[in-house]
Protein backbone atom coordinates (compact mmCIF):
# COMPACT_ATOMS: atom_id res chain seq x y z
CA UNK A 1 0.00 0.00 0.00
CA UNK A 2 1.34 3.59 -1.32
CA UNK A 3 0.45 6.96 0.52
CA UNK A 4 -0.39 7.30 4.22
CA UNK A 5 -2.37 6.28 6.84
CA UNK A 6 -5.96 7.21 6.38
CA UNK A 7 -7.58 7.52 10.10
CA UNK A 8 -11.19 8.73 10.72
CA UNK A 9 -11.53 11.61 12.64
CA UNK A 10 -13.88 10.76 15.51
CA UNK A 11 -15.25 8.37 13.34
CA UNK A 12 -17.00 8.95 9.95
CA UNK A 13 -17.92 12.18 11.79
CA UNK A 14 -18.71 14.34 8.69
CA UNK A 15 -21.38 12.02 7.95
CA UNK A 16 -22.61 10.79 11.05
CA UNK A 17 -22.07 11.88 14.48
CA UNK A 18 -19.06 11.89 16.10
CA UNK A 19 -17.87 9.50 18.76
CA UNK A 20 -20.40 6.98 18.08
CA UNK A 21 -20.48 3.37 17.37
CA UNK A 22 -22.28 4.20 13.82
CA UNK A 23 -19.81 6.69 12.92
CA UNK A 24 -16.68 4.04 13.28
CA UNK A 25 -18.30 1.60 12.07
CA UNK A 26 -19.00 3.57 8.89
CA UNK A 27 -15.16 4.36 8.72
CA UNK A 28 -14.64 0.53 9.10
CA UNK A 29 -16.76 0.08 6.26
CA UNK A 30 -14.90 3.13 4.21
CA UNK A 31 -11.41 1.04 4.83
CA UNK A 32 -9.97 3.23 6.97
CA UNK A 33 -6.92 2.03 8.42
CA UNK A 34 -7.30 3.86 11.46
CA UNK A 35 -9.73 5.22 13.72
CA UNK A 36 -8.85 8.14 16.09
CA UNK A 37 -11.16 9.01 19.48
CA UNK A 38 -10.46 11.61 22.28
CA UNK A 39 -11.34 9.72 25.54
CA UNK A 40 -12.48 11.32 29.10
CA UNK A 41 -13.06 10.25 33.01
CA UNK A 42 -16.45 10.16 34.30
CA UNK A 43 -16.86 11.11 38.19
CA UNK A 44 -17.01 7.28 38.87
CA UNK A 45 -13.92 6.43 36.80
CA UNK A 46 -14.96 5.17 33.24
CA UNK A 47 -12.76 5.86 29.81
CA UNK A 48 -15.88 7.60 27.40
CA UNK A 49 -15.30 9.10 24.21
CA UNK A 50 -16.45 12.54 24.29
CA UNK A 51 -14.28 15.40 22.71
CA UNK A 52 -15.43 18.54 24.12
CA UNK A 53 -14.95 19.30 28.68
CA UNK A 54 -18.98 19.99 28.41
CA UNK A 55 -21.82 17.96 27.01
CA UNK A 56 -23.48 21.01 25.65
CA UNK A 57 -22.33 20.83 21.90
CA UNK A 58 -22.70 16.92 21.79
CA UNK A 59 -25.61 15.80 23.58
CA UNK A 60 -28.97 16.73 25.28
CA UNK A 61 -27.16 17.12 28.40
CA UNK A 62 -25.73 20.03 30.35
CA UNK A 63 -22.29 20.62 32.39
CA UNK A 64 -18.72 19.07 32.56
CA UNK A 65 -18.17 15.63 31.11
CA UNK A 66 -16.45 15.09 34.78
CA UNK A 67 -18.87 15.76 36.80
CA UNK A 68 -20.87 13.31 35.49
CA UNK A 69 -21.82 8.79 36.20
CA UNK A 70 -21.52 6.71 33.17
CA UNK A 71 -25.39 6.02 33.72
CA UNK A 72 -25.79 9.10 34.10
CA UNK A 73 -24.03 9.98 30.42
CA UNK A 74 -25.73 6.69 29.55
CA UNK A 75 -29.42 8.04 29.77
CA UNK A 76 -28.22 11.12 27.45
CA UNK A 77 -28.59 11.47 23.71
CA UNK A 78 -25.38 11.89 21.64
CA UNK A 79 -26.35 12.06 18.31
CA UNK A 80 -29.62 14.14 17.24
CA UNK A 81 -27.75 17.40 17.18
CA UNK A 82 -26.06 16.01 13.92
CA UNK A 83 -28.03 17.22 10.59
CA UNK A 84 -26.94 13.92 9.32
CA UNK A 85 -28.12 11.78 12.24
CA UNK A 86 -31.51 10.88 11.27
CA UNK A 87 -30.96 8.75 8.08
CA UNK A 88 -31.91 9.79 4.85
CA UNK A 89 -33.83 6.72 3.08
CA UNK A 90 -35.63 3.92 4.86
CA UNK A 91 -32.85 1.41 3.92
CA UNK A 92 -30.56 2.61 7.07
CA UNK A 93 -32.11 1.55 10.25
CA UNK A 94 -31.90 4.46 13.49
CA UNK A 95 -30.89 2.63 16.42
CA UNK A 96 -28.92 3.70 19.61
CA UNK A 97 -26.07 3.02 17.43
CA UNK A 98 -26.24 6.74 15.78
CA UNK A 99 -26.95 8.25 19.80
CA UNK A 100 -25.44 6.40 22.30
CA UNK A 101 -22.47 7.43 24.59
CA UNK A 102 -19.97 5.29 23.51
CA UNK A 103 -17.52 3.94 25.94
CA UNK A 104 -13.64 3.11 25.29
CA UNK A 105 -14.71 -0.12 26.21
CA UNK A 106 -17.38 -1.08 23.84
CA UNK A 107 -15.01 0.99 21.13
CA UNK A 108 -12.04 -1.80 21.93
CA UNK A 109 -15.15 -4.61 22.03
CA UNK A 110 -16.04 -3.09 17.97
CA UNK A 111 -12.32 -2.61 16.99
CA UNK A 112 -11.62 -6.19 17.61
CA UNK A 113 -14.95 -7.38 16.30
CA UNK A 114 -13.78 -5.82 12.98
CA UNK A 115 -11.56 -8.94 11.78
CA UNK A 116 -8.83 -6.91 10.37
CA UNK A 117 -6.24 -5.08 11.04
CA UNK A 118 -7.52 -1.44 12.61
CA UNK A 119 -5.09 1.16 14.08
CA UNK A 120 -6.29 3.34 17.29
CA UNK A 121 -5.25 6.23 18.09
CA UNK A 122 -6.58 7.23 21.89
CA UNK A 123 -6.30 10.92 22.63
CA UNK A 124 -6.56 11.54 26.30
CA UNK A 125 -7.64 15.15 26.89
CA UNK A 126 -6.77 17.62 29.22
CA UNK A 127 -6.59 19.78 31.40
CA UNK A 128 -8.34 17.12 33.49
CA UNK A 129 -9.23 17.33 36.97
CA UNK A 130 -8.32 13.72 37.40
CA UNK A 131 -4.85 14.55 35.94
CA UNK A 132 -2.61 11.54 35.89
CA UNK A 133 -5.66 8.96 36.75
CA UNK A 134 -6.93 9.61 33.59
CA UNK A 135 -3.72 7.94 31.29
CA UNK A 136 -3.50 5.13 34.65
CA UNK A 137 -7.24 4.01 33.46
CA UNK A 138 -6.27 3.83 29.95
CA UNK A 139 -3.39 1.94 30.88
CA UNK A 140 -5.27 -0.47 32.33
CA UNK A 141 -7.69 -0.88 30.37
CA UNK A 142 -5.35 -1.84 27.63
CA UNK A 143 -3.62 -4.37 29.54
CA UNK A 144 -7.14 -5.55 29.75
CA UNK A 145 -7.35 -6.32 26.13
CA UNK A 146 -4.08 -6.74 26.28
CA UNK A 147 -3.34 -3.77 23.85
CA UNK A 148 -1.01 -2.39 26.02
CA UNK A 149 2.52 -3.14 23.83
CA UNK A 150 2.05 -3.44 20.07
CA UNK A 151 2.00 -7.39 19.25
CA UNK A 152 2.90 -8.32 15.95
CA UNK A 153 0.34 -10.78 15.54
CA UNK A 154 -2.37 -8.51 16.58
CA UNK A 155 -4.10 -7.33 14.06
CA UNK A 156 -5.34 -4.41 16.65
CA UNK A 157 -2.44 -1.78 16.84
CA UNK A 158 -2.95 1.05 19.74
CA UNK A 159 -1.23 4.85 19.54
CA UNK A 160 -1.80 7.11 22.43
CA UNK A 161 -1.67 10.71 21.75
CA UNK A 162 -1.90 13.92 24.16
CA UNK A 163 -1.04 17.35 23.08
CA UNK A 164 0.08 17.23 27.11
CA UNK A 165 3.87 16.57 27.04
CA UNK A 166 3.13 15.29 30.43
CA UNK A 167 0.53 13.00 29.38
CA UNK A 168 3.10 11.38 26.65
CA UNK A 169 5.17 11.16 29.69
CA UNK A 170 2.96 9.65 31.86
CA UNK A 171 2.11 6.95 29.08
CA UNK A 172 5.83 6.32 28.78
CA UNK A 173 6.30 5.73 32.54
CA UNK A 174 3.20 3.17 33.05
CA UNK A 175 3.21 2.08 29.33
CA UNK A 176 6.99 1.96 27.86
CA UNK A 177 6.56 0.01 24.80
CA UNK A 178 3.04 1.20 23.62
CA UNK A 179 3.39 4.43 20.92
CA UNK A 180 2.97 7.89 21.02
CA UNK A 181 1.72 11.10 19.34
CA UNK A 182 2.40 14.28 21.08
CA UNK A 183 0.22 17.06 18.95
CA UNK A 184 0.75 20.36 18.12
CA UNK A 185 -1.58 23.02 17.46
CA UNK A 186 1.19 25.88 17.51
CA UNK A 187 4.92 24.87 17.73
CA UNK A 188 6.73 24.87 21.26
CA UNK A 189 9.58 27.13 21.73
CA UNK A 190 11.27 24.25 23.04
CA UNK A 191 10.67 21.37 20.26
CA UNK A 192 13.17 20.81 18.17
CA UNK A 193 12.47 19.10 15.30
CA UNK A 194 15.00 16.25 15.96
CA UNK A 195 14.13 15.62 19.44
CA UNK A 196 10.55 15.09 19.83
CA UNK A 197 10.30 14.52 23.95
CA UNK A 198 9.43 11.36 26.28
CA UNK A 199 10.63 8.52 23.38
CA UNK A 200 7.71 9.76 20.96
CA UNK A 201 8.54 9.31 17.29
CA UNK A 202 5.36 10.64 15.87
CA UNK A 203 4.58 14.04 15.45
CA UNK A 204 1.05 15.21 15.47
CA UNK A 205 0.49 18.79 13.80
CA UNK A 206 -2.58 20.39 12.93
CA UNK A 207 -3.16 21.48 8.92
CA UNK A 208 -3.06 25.18 10.07
CA UNK A 209 0.40 24.47 11.50
CA UNK A 210 1.63 22.53 8.32
CA UNK A 211 0.21 25.55 5.93
CA UNK A 212 2.26 27.65 8.24
CA UNK A 213 5.29 26.20 8.89
CA UNK A 214 6.24 24.56 5.24
CA UNK A 215 9.31 23.30 6.38
CA UNK A 216 7.91 21.20 9.53
CA UNK A 217 6.99 17.75 8.18
CA UNK A 218 10.45 17.46 6.10
CA UNK A 219 12.63 18.94 8.87
CA UNK A 220 10.41 16.05 11.28
CA UNK A 221 10.62 13.16 9.14
CA UNK A 222 14.43 14.03 8.22
CA UNK A 223 14.79 13.41 11.68
CA UNK A 224 13.68 10.19 11.64
CA UNK A 225 9.89 10.92 13.21
CA UNK A 226 6.71 10.15 11.55
CA UNK A 227 4.46 12.62 11.01
CA UNK A 228 0.25 12.51 11.75
CA UNK A 229 -1.61 15.79 10.45
CA UNK A 230 -5.28 16.62 11.77
CA UNK A 231 -7.55 17.42 10.49
CA UNK A 232 -7.37 17.34 7.33
CA UNK A 233 -10.53 17.46 5.39
CA UNK A 234 -10.34 19.75 2.21
CA UNK A 235 -9.15 18.00 -1.05
CA UNK A 236 -6.90 21.31 -1.42
CA UNK A 237 -5.43 20.16 2.33
CA UNK A 238 -5.17 16.70 1.34
CA UNK A 239 -3.00 17.58 -1.63
CA UNK A 240 -0.84 19.67 0.56
CA UNK A 241 0.00 16.73 3.25
CA UNK A 242 0.21 14.30 0.34
CA UNK A 243 2.85 16.07 -1.35
CA UNK A 244 4.63 16.61 1.67
CA UNK A 245 4.88 12.84 2.51
CA UNK A 246 3.10 12.42 5.85
CA UNK A 247 2.80 9.58 7.00
CA UNK A 248 -0.95 9.54 8.57
CA UNK A 249 -4.07 11.98 7.14
CA UNK A 250 -6.36 12.44 10.76
CA UNK A 251 -10.02 12.80 8.56
CA UNK A 252 -13.46 13.14 9.23
CA UNK A 253 -13.87 12.18 5.77
CA UNK A 254 -11.92 9.20 5.31
CA UNK A 255 -14.15 7.63 2.05
CA UNK A 256 -12.74 11.62 0.18
CA UNK A 257 -8.90 10.94 2.00
CA UNK A 258 -9.27 6.96 0.61
CA UNK A 259 -10.96 8.15 -3.08
CA UNK A 260 -8.03 10.47 -3.24
CA UNK A 261 -5.18 8.12 -2.90
CA UNK A 262 -6.84 6.24 -5.52
CA UNK A 263 -7.98 3.22 -2.64
O1 LIG B 1 -6.18 13.86 16.00
C1 LIG B 1 -5.82 14.98 16.68
C2 LIG B 1 -6.94 15.92 16.78
O2 LIG B 1 -8.08 15.20 17.09
C3 LIG B 1 -6.66 16.95 17.78
O3 LIG B 1 -7.64 17.91 17.88
O4 LIG B 1 -9.49 19.02 19.03
O5 LIG B 1 -9.96 17.32 17.27
O6 LIG B 1 -9.08 16.62 19.48
P1 LIG B 1 -9.11 17.70 18.44
CA1 LIG C 1 -8.78 14.33 19.09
Amino acid sequence: MGGPLVFAHRGSSYDLPEHTLAAYLRALDEGADGLECDVRLTRDGHLVCVHDRRLDRTSNGRGRVSVRTLAELESLDFGSWHPRAVPADGDEVLDDSRTRLLTLERLLDAVRAAGRPVRLLIETKHPSRYGAHVERRLVELLHRYGLHRPAPDDPVQVTVMSFSPLAVRRIRTFAPALPTVLLLEVLPRWLRPGRLPFGTRVAGPGIALVRARPGLVPALRAAGNQVYVWTVNEPADLDLVLAAGVDGVITDRPALALARLGR
